[in-house]
């Protein structure tokens, strides 16, 4: 296990409190934490979690965290999630997991959103890792075209877009919610916010891995300790 994502989940875990309900974000980082989670809920403690993958609900059925269908919840206490990068403004691309718009959807609705990295995931300007996008299959060609004209405007050239394979084999990835992913290589994205609009006025884009203004604490793991960062946001 990762020594550096283990402290950022083992500090995350401080967050949590007895009759929380929880968004379950996805990915390794966050999977570190549902199993420390789950070590916790066998001690008693009452959570429930909201999961943002048919990953993540798997993961927490085996290490028994308790799971909440989304519509059945009136409030997500607090969502621990991972990131790919996340710049000095707390904003972050998500997306490598390809499970990016249920984490949207669910980070949108939490009255508090915790990323859990190491530090190599901390940027001072996004776009080093590719940007993902989901978009509905239907038309796809149509919509790339849209995502090169936004990215144009908020002043990305050379975009290289690439239609993300299933992990062994080269048929393209299916989302959760049936979609699929076209990755980005921006190299910079010197306007996040710009481009995260651009981007959601494209019908055929289902939603962007730039998550703006979402992220209210940081923790980032270290070799033996965790460091913690909040923004306030008015
Ligand atoms: C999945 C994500 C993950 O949070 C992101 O890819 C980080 O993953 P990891 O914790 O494995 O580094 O956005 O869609």
């Amino acid at each position: 296990m990762n020594i550096a994502k283990k402290n950022a989940a083992i500090a995350a875990l401080g967050m949590v409190e007895d009759g929380m309900v929880l968004g379950l974000g996805s990915g390794s980082t966050a999977e570190i934490f549902i199993e420390l989670l789950g070590a916790q809920v066998r001690q008693g403690m009452n959570v429930t979690g909201v999961p943002t993958s048919a990953a993540t609900a798997a993961c927490a059925k085996e290490h028994g965290v308790p799971l909440v269908d989304p519509d059945k919840v009136d409030r997500i206490h607090l969502t621990i999630d991972g990131a790919d990068e996340i710049d000095e403004n707390f904003q972050m691309i998500k997306g490598g997991g390809a499970c990016l718009l249920r984490e949207k959807i669910i980070a949108d609705v939490s009255e508090h959103m915790a990323v859990i990295v190491d530090a190599s995931k901390m940027v001072k300007t996004l776009g080093k890792f590719v940007l993902p996008v989901e978009v509905d299959p239907f038309a796809m060609g149509l919509t790339v075209e849209r995502i090169y004209t936004a990215m144009g405007q908020a002043g990305i050239k050379n975009v290289e877009t690439t239609l993300r394979p299933i992990k062994r084999g080269k048929k393209p990835l299916v989302t959760d919610g049936g979609n699929y992913i076209v990755d980005c290589a921006c190299k910079k994205i010197t306007d996040p916010i710009l481009l995260s609009g651009l981007l959601n006025s494209i019908p055929g884009v289902m939603e962007h891995g730039l998550f703006i203004n979402l992220a209210d604490t940081i923790i980032i793991g270290e070799k033996d300790m965790a460091k913690v960062m909040e923004i306030v946001r008015e």
